[in-house]
């Protein structure tokens, strides 16, 4: 086949493009040095030199019985209820496509997860947002506003939501509050979905068991990704469901044509868990994490003026900061960035409106010069503005 190589080349490789002389906060990614690539490395060879065939065949819609029967072991439930995704956005994808039609109701966290809201959008679903607080989301709320739409005549598709060091607020429902919420879903017949992308990734004390162990029978869904604690790039993920929405799922036409999703990379990963290489490696992210994240804390203490204020995250990528409430932080991103430092304003993560004064800041990808240096170009940006406004 000739291929045009000029054409190939003017297209970038990665989502990630550097723009030069900033420092890009915005990015929720690993740093390059953090990727396991020497793990990968083995694993990929050991899978080719030794089982090639099952690797690249066309695979199981479920995903490949090895891995399956792996994380069954280590999440401690029945195979019948996992199936492995091509990450949590398909896995999202492919739930839209399965339990919703166009005009559902999905019951979102503000703030949350920016592109979850996109995916939902694509399948024409409509948001009501569950107030919360610092131990996460108002579970009673979720029976009120449940009992109020259902009363309307609106259906719920379900309720989504990150429990554990959620993407951006770094906030984690407490275990109270998870278990009273997996009692309500199974009273109230309502879905949940808990997107567990940052649980593995905690710096001081591990997350609360997930929400999904709480209530077994329920319509509760588990999402798993090895984005974060492998890398992004292996679009790799599982999800825990009742064992009838597996086969829903898993009777796709995609999957009957296809056969199951990243079916290689699949294999791949079973060999590096195999080989047990997943704990230490998950060891030394978590410590590496750990330091970015504290680093980034101590510049922010040192560079931020009065009445900006956030609160050490204790797992996750990401620092949330809320600026005092003259401040437009979508205005003044085009500021930050003329002064060399970018990142996502909170207005993006809230469904039904809110967030003006607030911003994300990722400390996964930066070095920690980079951290403390781009903590202080924003620091400078905040304080020029506090005096302008
Ligand atoms: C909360 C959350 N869910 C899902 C994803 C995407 O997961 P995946 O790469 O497995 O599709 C991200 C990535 O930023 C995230 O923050």
């Amino acid at each position: 086949m000739a291929v045009n190589k000029e054409s190939v080349c003017m297209l970038p490789d990665i989502q990630f493009v550097q723009r030069p002389g900033i420092i890009e906060f915005g990015w929720g990614h690993l740093a390059a040095e953090l990727l396991p690539d020497t793990e990968l490395l083995h694993a990929a060879t050991w899978v080719l030199s030794r089982d090639a065939y099952p690797a690249l065949t066309y695979g199981f819609a479920q995903g490949p019985g090895r891995l399956l029967a792996l994380l069954a072991e280590r999440l401690a439930v029945p195979e019948t209820e996992l199936m492995i995704t091509g990450g949590t956005s398909q896995a999202l994808d492919m739930l839209c496509k399965q339990l919703t039609k166009p005009g559902d109701v999905v019951l979102v966290e503000a703030p949350t997860y920016h592109l979850a809201l996109r995916i939902f959008r694509d399948y024409g679903l409509r948001f009501v947002t569950v107030p919360g607080d610092q131990q996460g989301l108002h579970v009673t709320a979720v029976t009120t506003l449940v009992k109020m739409l259902r009363s309307r005549g609106e259906r719920v598709a379900f309720l989504y939501l990150v429990p554990s060091f959620n993407n951006p607020s770094g906030v984690t429902l407490n275990a109270e509050r998870r278990a009273e919420l997996a009692r309500l879903a199974l009273a109230l017949d309502l879905t949940v979905i808990e997107d567990e992308a940052y649980a593995e990734l905690w710096y001081d004390a591990p997350p609360p068991p997930p929400i999904a162990s709480f209530a077994p029978g329920g319509s509760l869904i588990r999402l798993g990704s090895f984005a974060k604690v492998l890398a992004p790039g292996l679009r790799l993920g599982w999800m825990q469901a009742p064992a009838s929405l597996i086969q829903r799922c898993v009777h796709a036409g995609m999957l009957d044509s296809g056969g199951g999703v990243n079916h290689f990379t699949a294999h791949v990963v079973w060999a590096l868990l195999q080989a047990g290489d997943f704990e230490p490696h998950v060891l030394h992210l978590r410590a590496a994490l750990r330091a970015r994240r504290d680093t980034l804390l101590a510049a922010l203490a040192r560079a931020m003026p009065a009445g900006v204020t956030w609160r050490p995250p204790l797992g996750g990528f990401f620092v949330w900061l809320r600026a005092p409430s003259t401040i437009d932080t979508t205005a003044l991103l085009t500021h930050a960035e003329a002064a060399g430092v970018s990142y996502i304003p909170g207005e993006r993560f809230y469904a039904g409106g809110g967030g003006r004064n607030e911003l994300r800041l990722a400390f996964s990808m930066l070095p920690p010069d980079d951290l403390v240096e781009g903590a202080r170009r924003l620091g400078q940006v905040l304080k020029q503005a506090l005096q302008r406004a």
